[in-house]
């Protein structure tokens, strides 16, 4: 097989291993699996574990070149050119729960082999699938972004104050997350920040314009590497929250239809600086704003 031919089939292969996947979760959670803890706090289930399997074998089955980089421990053929950043079940304690708002993600980098082990290569494909909604959401480098093979693009809101954000909490270091306090001023000073629960998703709503942004702290590469580069190809923005490039391990992300960056990165600035922040607008001034900026538009 040409290299050509394996690259065309990147996505559909995936794709079909991420619904075949998801097809799993939805049976799980109609079952009902029972939760256990990894390590104090993080959930896990069987359903974690067994969908990891699951992925592990299809993806060497397909792809016997590509190396596996898995949240449930799967460590193989990392010293290939290829490697899959694999999260089986995005979204946990949702499931864990009983709330159908997780999904399947997985992201493909191409690694040169003068790269260091914590330099990160390229992502070129990715695939993200909601099981519950049946979406499914593609990327690939330079080609584009899809969600059920319809073309996406983020969202056009040009600031904060228009914009429906998103957030999440990483069980593990919430005892020493200041995101509390992000998620304090962009609530008031937005149309709403969710948390909804699996940041695979958040990203992926960034990239269809559901939401204008996504931030979140001390996230892992399984949970951001196909979101990463579905923003991307979706014409938005990426990057640590002082604006430096988005890498995989720097445990910072700031994602946004790229409109509202510029806006986002001055909060996160005067925030972590300890600095007053403007005042936050009253109803009323903010109607005041919306208006004079639509009359702006109307000229
Ligand atoms: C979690 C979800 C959640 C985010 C956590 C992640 P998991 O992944 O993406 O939204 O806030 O930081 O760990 O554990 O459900 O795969
Ligand atoms: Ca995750
Ligand atoms: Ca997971």
């Amino acid at each position: 097989m040409s290299d050509s031919a394996t690259q065309l089939e990147w996505v559909p292969k995936a794709s079909e291993i991420a619904r075949e996947a998801g097809g799993q979760l939805r049976e799980f959670l109609a079952q009902g699996v029972e939760t256990e803890y990894k390590g104090d706090v993080d959930l896990v289930t069987v359903a974690d574990r067994t969908v990891e399997m699951f992925i592990r074998t299809r993806l060497g089955e397909v792809f016997p070149d590509h190396g596996i980089y898995g949240e449930e421990g799967t460590r193989e053929r990392l010293d290939q050119q290829y490697r899959w950043y694999v999260d089986p079940l995005d979204g946990t304690t949702n499931f864990a729960h009983g709330i159908p708002h997780f999904c399947v993600s997985m992201g493909l980098e191409q690694r040169s082999p003068e790269l260091a082990a914590d330099q990160d290569g390229k992502i070129v494909a990715g695939v993200i699938y909601n099981p519950m909604l049946d979406e499914l959401f593609t990327a690939e480098r330079g080609k584009g972004v899809w969600l059920n093979g319809r073309p996406i693009h983020v969202s056009a809101v040009p600031d904060l104050g228009e914009a429906l954000v998103a957030t999440g909490f990483p069980s593990r270091k919430r005892h020493d997350s200041p995101n509390i306090h992000f998620y304090q001023e962009f609530t008031l000073r937005s149309h709403g920040v969710r948390r909804a629960g699996s940041a695979a998703l958040d990203l992926a709503y960034v990239a269809c314009g559901r939401f204008e942004s996504f931030w979140e702290f001390h996230l892992n590469p399984w949970d951001t590497s196909a979101g990463f580069l579905l923003v991307e190809e979706a014409g938005g923005r990426i990057s640590n929250f002082s604006g430096g490039p988005f890498q995989l391990n720097s445990r910072e992300v700031l994602a946004s239809n790229g409109h509202i960056h510029d806006e986002l990165i001055g909060f996160f600035k005067d925030l972590f600086a300890g600095r007053d922040l403007t005042p936050i607008p009253t109803p009323r001034e903010y109607a005041e704003r919306r208006a004079a900026r639509e009359a702006a538009t109307q000229k």
